[in-house]
């Protein structure tokens, strides 16, 4: 059995876990700079560099820590190298060039939407073929998978993600930042009477958001012009059930289209309890992250080099790209 050391700093979660290849998980640390960006309304990208240079050599000392092992019991180093803010893969793609050269270890390159759906692989045994529903700040797609290597994108956004219109509408709102979970706790008491348009391109498996943002802005400035003060947890409530309904509503359309019922959802947004809800309802057996795998964390990036040990990189080959498709081995 290999040890793998896995690193994510894709965003602004600086995260090391260490693995063995049969799934278990020795350690696992995320540093999340969340209390940074709070206030801010959204991840900085100059800052988040910067934090992931201040966090992970202290990072990496406590993944191995809390693993009892040593660099030198490792054998393999993975390493997310897109898509994501460049400035904050080059801070993780470094480092781990420097730990393989260094130390004289494998070095492979991870797909960071491979590896949400693969993060799966920790908790679940996954048969195929297997519709995934992923769904997070920076993107929203539906993905088959005919095995563990194949990634075939069926719908997407055509333009905001999901998460990205989370944090929007909580920033209208003055919730701060990440949106998601902000918007789904205000929401609790699931009163849902502000009427939010659903997107018109129905017949398609792609999202569109954008309209369901502007929306969002559009009535709560005539709201303000009007001065009429806004009920934040209805309208967060409202807003998380539209958003939830066109993602559940795309996913079924999915699973006819190609015959998959065995479904999945991954990502930071599939942690919201309606969305979960919703989809459960229509697909009982549907595979969900714990919260810990469902956003940014290194485990995940840990279990989808297990499927790819053969791949190992020349180190000169691994770069970060920030635009990485998910069907391109990173
Ligand atoms: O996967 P992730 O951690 O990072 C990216 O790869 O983008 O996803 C982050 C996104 C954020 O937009 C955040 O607001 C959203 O996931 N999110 C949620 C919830 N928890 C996180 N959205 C809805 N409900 C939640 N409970
Ligand atoms: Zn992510």
């Amino acid at each position: 059995m290999k040890k793998i050391l896995a690193i994510e700093t894709s965003c602004d979660e600086t995260s090391i876990a260490v693995l063995t290849t049969d799934y278990t998980v020795l350690s696992h640390v995320i540093n999340t700079q969340i209390k940074h960006f709070e206030d801010l309304g959204g991840v900085v990208p100059e800052m988040a560099s910067r934090l992931h240079e201040e966090n992970l050599f202290v990072v990496y000392e406590q993944a191995l820590k809390q693993a009892s092992v040593t660099i030198d019991e490792i054998d393999v180093i993975a390493v997310t190298t897109g898509p994501g803010l460049i400035g904050s893969l080059l801070c993780g793609v470094n480092f781990a060039k420097t730990l393989a050269k260094i130390h004289n270890l494998k070095l492979i390159a991870v797909n960071h939407m491979q590896a949400h759906i693969h993060a799966l692989n920790l908790e679940y045994e996954v048969s195929y073929p297997l519709l995934t529903l992923v769904v997070s700040g920076g993107h929203t797609m539906l993905v088959v998978s005919n095995h563990k290597d194949h990634f075939e994108v069926v719908g997407q956004t055509l333009d905001d993600a999901v998460g990205e219109c989370f944090d929007k509408v909580a920033r209208i709102l003055g919730l701060g930042y990440p949106g998601g979970p902000k918007i789904q706790s205000i929401a609790s008491s699931n009163v849902t009477s502000y009427q939010l348009p659903m997107p018109k391109n129905d017949n398609t498996l792609d999202f569109s958001f954008s309209g369901l943002k502007s929306a969002c802005m559009n009535l709560t400035n005539q709201y303000k012009m009007k001065q009429i003060e806004i009920d934040k947890a209805d309208f967060a409530a409202s807003f998380q059930d539209v958003a939830t309904e066109i993602l559940v509503k795309k996913l079924v359309m999915a699973a006819k289209q190609y015959q998959i019922f065995n479904v999945a959802i991954v990502g930071g947004v599939s942690a919201n309890l309606v969305l979960q809800q919703k989809v459960k309802a229509v697909f009982s057996d549907c595979l969900v992250p714990s919260l810990i795998y469902s956003t940014d964390n290194a485990a995940m990036i840990g279990a989808r080099a297990i499927s790819m040990l053969e791949h190992e990189k020349e180190l000169n080959l691994v770069n970060a790209n920030p635009n990485l498709k998910v069907d391109d081995n990173g």
